[in-house]
């Protein structure tokens, strides 16, 4: 294993698009230019999101030394748009070789609950970090406190707050419960497939309050519970002015596609309790690269997360160097009961007017177009509406990304044979062979508002595709050796398709 990994690292060296005023290492064929990625060596979940007065944190799991799992620090990076990320430096390191800083969350103590603050004023508020410290011996959760508005971290003398002397016992993600006027915990107990509740006045001092065992799909372990409110639409589009707890939690490994994914149970939640709508397992994704996600805190109204664009049974030696692993597109999620499909968790990727850069095509297409891919960073924006114009039994819609020289393919497209099916195809690009790597991923998508709505953005390891405003989505990796330069979309008789290709600016980009 190791010498096939060598090699990949070799042939994924050649660098393109070099832009003077693009931060440095960002360069590389198959680094994603509107995807967050860590400058260098192994990055996984994403930890601690906040914002606070124009500000995105994001802090992740990252081995600061290597370039697989492993010697779990917290790295950090800052943003104003969710596109363009500004690296910082490390938040939170382990005390000693054999411990780990495992995932976890932070939160913004305006009213200095926690009394670690002095003189904080409201432009520089107290944040307190709370994660798994991961030791041979077990696992607790612990607090961290930041006075200079999270770039910097003091552990708190009285850790562990929270230790029962467990070894799988972690992923602890706080927010704030207006209700009752407390802070909440959400933490996992993995083998034991279950979420436990914990609520404080201070975030020391912690009381149990509930566990929920045995929902949705089991896998052999729950990991990264996140429990937020979301916003509920009465349709695919249109806000109804209500609210919603979802409780998100990952699964790794036996996730259905394999390895790791996520679920989510819409219910109602009072403050110690949550309640499941129903017992049904639903995923965000119907893809295999969207692991871990989180919500950040502080947001208001808005339910904003990200995900680990990675899959535990590959990422640690898929083919890209000097760094593993991006996060997915931030995503704004919603909830909508669609009267078919039941509840969705409708996410669609955040205002991404600050990385548009050319539109490349604009136009009808009755049969086939190709659209040459080019003026930008590498990173596209495509935005298709297929209508049916007339019915036919095996109807099919081709949407390829096509290397002009290696040959190689990246299909998407429509199949109306007893579907209708929307489908992901990436084993025409040939970068990376491994069992299991699975290389097909389809969903029954039903007509949407104005035909089959798919859209999604193309990031040179990174697929992102939405469909029917965001009712469902899929995150897919691949990795091709050549560029993918050219879309070209071939439709069956009967079918036409509206479409928009735009090229996007590179988020390092300074
Ligand atoms: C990336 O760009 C820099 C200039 O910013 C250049 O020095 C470097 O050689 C490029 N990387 C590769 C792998 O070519
Ligand atoms: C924060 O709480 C601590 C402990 O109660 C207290 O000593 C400190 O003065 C408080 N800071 C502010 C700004 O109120
Ligand atoms: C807090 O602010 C007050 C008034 O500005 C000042 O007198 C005091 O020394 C400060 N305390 C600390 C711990 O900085
Ligand atoms: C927000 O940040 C701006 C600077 O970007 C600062 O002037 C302002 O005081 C801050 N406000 C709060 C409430 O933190
Ligand atoms: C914000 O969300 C809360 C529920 O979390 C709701 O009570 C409130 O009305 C919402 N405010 C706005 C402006 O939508
Ligand atoms: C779509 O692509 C497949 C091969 O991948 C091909 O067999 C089929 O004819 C194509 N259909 C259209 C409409 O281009
Ligand atoms: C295509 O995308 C560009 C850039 O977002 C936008 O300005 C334009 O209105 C879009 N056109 C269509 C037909 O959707």
């Amino acid at each position: 294993m190791k010498i096939s990994i060598v090699s990949f690292l070799v042939s994924a060296c050649v660098a393109v698009g070099v832009s003077a005023k693009m931060v440095p290492g960002y360069n590389q064929t198959r680094r994603p230019q509107v995807h967050f990625s860590p400058p260098v060596n192994f990055m996984n979940d994403p930890n601690g999101l906040f914002y606070y007065n124009g500000t995105y944190h994001m802090y992740y799991q990252y081995n600061p030394t290597g370039i697989t799992a492993g010697n779990q620090h917290w790295g950090h990076a800052t943003s104003d748009d969710l596109y363009h990320w500004h690296n910082q430096a490390i938040a939170l390191s382990p005390e000693s070789p054999d411990e780990g800083i495992f995932s976890g969350s932070a939160v913004v103590d305006v009213d200095n609950t926690s009394g670690f603050f002095g003189n904080q004023s409201s432009s520089n508020p107290g944040i307190v970090a709370i994660y798994t410290l991961n030791t041979p011996s077990k696992e607790t959760q612990n607090i961290a406190y930041s006075t200079d508005g999270g770039y910097t971290f003091t552990k708190y003398s009285g850790n562990p707050v929270i230790d029962i002397d467990s070894n799988q016992f972690r992923d602890p993600k706080v927010i704030w419960h207006a209700d009752t006027k407390k802070w909440v915990m959400a933490v996992a107990l993995p083998t034991q497939f279950s979420v436990v509740f914990y609520t404080s006045s201070d975030l020391k001092t912690w009381e149990k309050a509930s566990t929920f065992s045995h929902h949705g799909w089991l896998g052999n372990q729950f990991e990264c519970p996140n429990l937020v409110q979301v916003p509920v639409h009465n349709s695919q589009q249109q806000n109804s002015g209500e609210y919603k707890w979802v409780l998100v939690i990952s699964v790794n490994p036996g996730a259905p596609q394999g390895g790791s994914f996520t679920q989510f149970f819409p219910g109602e939640f009072d403050g110690t309790h949550f309640t499941p709508e129903d017992d049904a397992a639903r995923w965000v994704d119907f893809g295999k690269d969207n692991y871990a996600m989180q919500f950040f805190y502080g947001t208001q109204n808005k339910t904003l997360g990200v995900g680990w664009a990675s899959n535990w049974q590959y990422t640690n030696i898929v083919p890209t160097s000097p760094w593993r692993s991006a996060m997915t597109l931030p995503r704004q999620y919603a909830l909508w009961n669609d009267p078919v499909l039941s509840w969705q968790f409708i996410s669609n990727p955040t205002d991404m007017s600050t990385i548009m850069k050319k539109n490349l095509f604009s136009g009808k297409v009755t049969k086939s177009q190709n659209i040459k891919l080019g003026d930008g960073s590498g990173a596209y924006y495509f935005d298709i509406y297929v209508s049916q114009d007339q019915g036919q039994a095996t109807q099919r819609a081709n949407f390829t990304f096509i290397s002009s020289s290696t040959k190689e393919e990246l299909r998407i497209g429509l199949l109306m044979d007893n579907g209708p099916f929307f489908f992901i195809d990436r084993s025409g690009t040939k970068g990376f062979d491994y069992p299991l790597f699975t290389d097909k991923f389809a969903t029954i998508q039903y007509g949407g508002i104005g035909g089959w709505h798919v859209y999604g953005v193309l990031d040179k390891m990174i697929l992102e595709t939405f469909l029917n405003e965001g009712e469902q989505s899929a995150t897919t990796t691949y990795f091709s050796n050549g560029v993918l330069d050219k879309l070209s979309i071939s439709l069956d008789s009967g079918l036409s398709a509206t479409v928009n290709v735009t090229a996007l600016s590179s988020g390092w980009d300074q």
